[in-house]
């Protein structure tokens, strides 16, 4: 009996998990509350989104539009990740004052530091509006029917009452199959409060991201400040910590497998609910073709950055970002093919055909619209990636752009001006010479995978890369695109003032043979590639929103939750480790002891600084060692999150903020287009280990008594 028992115990946890038949990324306001409470879940759901008394909805926001951070304090205090304080941390970093290696702690609110540009947004409302949008749309073609839509949210914002600091938007939500409404408050003074070093938020850097097991303290503080009336301002100096409705407290027990959380945020694009011939395309053409462009990039830039510091410093950033979605879309790739993507959404197609024929004309119309998409959505993706990662080739695109404006008398005073300032931060982290090897081999690999239609006349002269080399290198010699033909020696003095006062800025510009290539392509482009793809794109989305109202109708078993489109969502999971391959297991949780094995002295990914050793040496963890004595850093659950759900809170069964996300396992990373229990992990740092950093390794105890903390 007691056996039973014991065994009834210990496969609980994944019982519980595999109980969880899918993900889903809920509206606060429509929660799956039933699922999450038989998962877990003590609070209900009038704790999480109450528009008559404070919620867990009012310590949630998003982050400067991208990312998601929380309050934690009844001061305005905000929980964010490191890399999504990256910016700010970085602006505030110089060489003789470097935040980013040395860390920032505030002694005070007085040495807090201000963010010009910085925004959090709050969302006090949401409504349905479907029936303000939608009627007499219904029989509208693709294009009028967006036209018509456009207009009805346009009157409907006009009607909406706010405050000056308030906005209304809408957004579609299942493919335009209905519409709702968020009252957003936007708070414009936000402070930098702390930040770790990158040792420990950035620790195992590129190598790491997407991995687990993972040790990364991807955490930063800021702080909201308000105006005396506690409403939201500009920045001054005058302004106030704001006081928010709610706070979360902050949970340091320990974290058990099988354990209940849900991770609330602003997940930015999924899209769960395409055709198996959708997913099949992304598989076979885009996805692959993506890789293989940032590939070639990501060798040639690597090479010189292992070489020669200076390269590695100023390309950091962009080798970083480059190899943060060339990593997510192996990993993508991988786990459809894994998962059975394609033959799973085939089954269900078969199963829906079934029980509703027009299922079957539908996706008879998807094959029959993707299979003709198929060779311009193919070229879209070379093209965009060759694009985005020849530099050169987007900065000659930057001044064809320029030209067009001032030929067409639209290059106002505010459209130079941030075109000086994007130039400016452009050729700060530009290096000419290297990207000349990077364009070269990649204007070779477009040559090679582009069909004759879609090349200009002459193209093929560039399929042989040691002769691109050299075409470009006598080109950038004299082009003042690539800055090494000194205008006046501007460019390479970054004086770019001085190269726009030349008066005859574009007729230079018109005769550099580089541009002429970038404009050459771009308008094969534009005539052979876009308008194609668009006009077959809009009937593509036509049919997809015809389609998952067809799901939603025929499919009475499945509860449905509309894709991510960066607005406020609920996803729910519990804590779980994973068996990612044959053999292979994962536990749910790491610890300091795990960063120790990983350290690599002096090693740009995985140094660890000197007082966090001490700390480890001496076991001086106090309250933040769980029972088995370490300190834990990371852990894994089954939330279903994508990009933009970086530092989100995650939250216990209580209320209580256990963890932030900050990234997912690469073997679960398809879960942007199926998402699999089996497979998808979100990460997330453990509140235990952010709480140690601030209080054991900051010492800034002064932060810790603001909180709540729950023992
Ligand atoms: N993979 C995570 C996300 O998609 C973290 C990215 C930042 N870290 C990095 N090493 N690039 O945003
Ligand atoms: N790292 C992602 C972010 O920055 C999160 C994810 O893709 O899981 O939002």
């Amino acid at each position: 009996m007691k056996k039973t028992i014991l065994l009834a115990i210990a496969i609980l946890p994944s019982v519980v998990a595999f109980g969880q038949k899918a993900g889903g990324m809920w509206i606060p306001t429509e929660l799956n509350e039933k699922e999450m409470k038989d998962l877990g879940m003590k609070i209900s759901a009038k704790d999480i989104f109450n528009t008559q008394k404070p919620s867990i909805k009012d310590a949630v926001v998003q982050f400067n539009g991208g990312c998601t951070a929380e309050v934690i304090s009844p001061k305005g205090l905000l929980l964010t990740n490191h890399h999504c304080g990256y910016g700010q941390i970085q602006a505030h970093s110089t060489v003789e004052n470097d935040l980013l290696s040395n860390g920032f702690w505030a002694k005070n609110t007085e040495g807090e530091l201000p963010n010009p540009g910085v925004t959090v947004d709050f969302i006090t409302d949401i409504v349905e509006v479907s029936d303000k949008i939608l009627p007499g749309s219904e029989n509208l073609s693709p294009e009028e029917a967006k036209k018509y839509i456009a207009k009805n949210i346009e009157d409907f914002k006009a009607t909406a009452k706010l405050k000056p600091f308030q906005k209304v938007v809408v957004k579609p939500m299942y493919d335009g199959n209905k519409y709702y409404a968020f009252t957003i408050e936007t708070f414009k003074d936000i402070r930098l409060v702390g930040a770790p070093p990158q040792s420990i938020g950035k620790f195992g850097s590129d190598t790491d991201n997407w991995v687990w097991p993972r040790h990364t303290g991807d955490f930063s503080l800021f702080r909201i400040y308000a105006d005396k009336n506690n409403q939201p301002a500009e920045y001054s100096k005058d302004n106030v910590p704001y006081t928010p409705k709610y706070s979360l407290p902050i949970s340091i027990k320990d974290l058990k497998e099988g354990d209940f959380t849900f991770v609330f945020g602003f997940p930015g694009r999924t899209t769960e609910y395409l055709p198996s011939i959708a997913v099949e395309k992304i598989i076979q053409d885009i996805d692959p073709a993506r890789i293989k462009v940032r590939d070639v990039a990501l060798k040639t830039l690597d090479e010189k950055m292992r070489a020669d510091d200076a390269t590695r410093i100023k390309y950091a950033s962009k080798y970083a970002s480059v190899a943060n979605y060339w990593k997510k879309w192996s990993g993508e790739v991988e786990g459809l093919k894994k998962s059975n993507a394609v033959a799973k959404k085939q089954a269900y197609e078969q199963k829906l055909g079934n029980l509703n024929p027009e299922v079957q004309k539908t996706i008879a119309q998807f094959n029959q619209l993707y299979t003709q998409q198929a060779p311009y959505a193919l070229n879209d993706a070379y093209y965009q990636e060759v694009v985005r990662n020849a530099e050169t080739l987007r900065l000659a695109n930057m001044f064809v752009n320029y030209v067009n404006r001032v030929e067409s008398g639209s290059a106002n005073q505010d459209y130079t001006n941030s075109f000086k300032k994007t130039l400016t931060n452009f050729y700060k982290n530009y290096d000419g010479e290297l990207d000349a090897k990077v364009t070269a081999k990649l204007l070779a690999l477009y040559a090679e995978k582009t069909p004759q239609d879609f090349l200009p006349n002459g193209f093929q002269q560039f399929s042989e890369v040691n002769q691109n080399l050299q075409t470009i290198e006598n080109w950038s010699k004299n082009s003042i695109i690539s800055g090494r033909k000194a205008l006046d020696g501007a460019f390479i003095n970054q004086d770019i003032d001085k190269v726009f006062a030349s008066p005859q800025l574009v007729a230079t510009l018109k005769n550099d043979p580089f541009y002429q290539l970038a404009l050459t392509l771009g308008s094969i482009y534009a005539q052979k590639t876009y308008p194609q793809l668009s006009q077959l794109q809009n009937q593509i989305d036509a049919l997809q929103k015809k389609y998952m109202k067809l799901q939603m109708d025929t499919d009475k078993e499945k509860k449905f939750f509309p894709d991510a489109n960066s607005t406020l969502r609920v996803t729910y999971g519990v804590v779980k480790g994973s068996n990612p391959r044959d053999a292979v297991s994962y536990g749910y949780q790491t610890s300091l002891s795990g960063v120790m094995e990983k350290y690599i002295p002096g090693d740009y990914e995985f140094d660890v600084p000197k007082r966090l050793i001490d700390l480890y040496q001496k076991k001086d963890y106090g309250q933040y060692a769980d029972k088995t004595g370490e300190v834990p850093v990371n852990f894994t659950a089954t939330n279903h999150t994508t990009g933009g759900n970086s530092g989100s809170p995650a939250i216990d069964a209580h209320g209580n903020l256990v963890g932030l996300n900050f990234d997912r396992q690469w073997e679960g990373t398809m879960s942007d287009i199926n998402f699999d229990p089996r497979f998808s992990r979100n990460i997330m740092v453990n509140t235990k280990y952010i709480l140690f950093v601030i209080d054991k390794f900051a010492d800034a105890k002064w932060l810790l008594n603001e909180m709540k903390i729950v023992k």
